[in-house]
């Protein structure tokens, strides 16, 4: 179970498909990303051939364009540019506070959403065909020149209502 979990966990940090099965898993630490609550998404990029460039909208249509890279999620990207998606459950699957609308031409070159992400869709306000969570978007090369636009709101349903500050 705790295996499942961590597979779960991983494949929702690091953007894999739900066939992805780690060669062993005993010890379900040993196959955590090392990177944890957005740390690689404020490390700049190493080279030209890593930048994916990216624009988000915020809720008034402030055009907030970023220069992210390959490997970064989108929700703790725009933590580190001050864009206003919160996250309230930091990236596990838990709200639907990263809501956001992914521009035409794109979607397709998204990992369609699994299930649990689906059932989560299905309860965000303003919501599109076009609406992802943003927490579970990593960005590729293939995704140069996204953009993604934020809601005009968001409903926080998070147990506790703890809402994270950016790193
Ligand atoms: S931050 Fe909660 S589902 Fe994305």
């Amino acid at each position: 179970m705790l295996c499942l979990l961590a597979r779960r966990l991983v494949r929702s940090r690091i953007g894999i498909s739900k066939g992805f099965t780690p060669s062993r898993c005993t010890d379900p630490l040993q196959i955590f990303p090392v990177r944890h609550h957005g740390e690689y998404e404020w490390q700049d990029p190493k080279s030209e051939d890593e930048v994916v460039n990216i624009t988000f909208v915020d809720k008034d249509g402030k055009r907030i364009p970023v220069r992210g890279k390959i490997g970064d999620n989108v929700l703790y990207l725009a933590h580190r540019f001050g864009v206003d998606m919160e996250g309230a459950c930091e990236a596990s699957l838990a709200c639907t506070t990263c809501h956001v609308y992914v521009k035409d031409g794109y979607q397709d070159k998204i990992p369609e959403a699994d299930e649990k992400e689906e059932d989560l869709l299905d309860m965000a306000p303003f919501l599109r065909e076009n609406s992802r969570l943003g927490c579970q978007i990593i960005l590729t090369k293939e995704l140069e020149g996204l953009e993604l636009e934020l809601p005009k709101a968001t409903r926080n349903f998070y147990v506790d209502g703890h809402k994270p500050k950016p790193h």
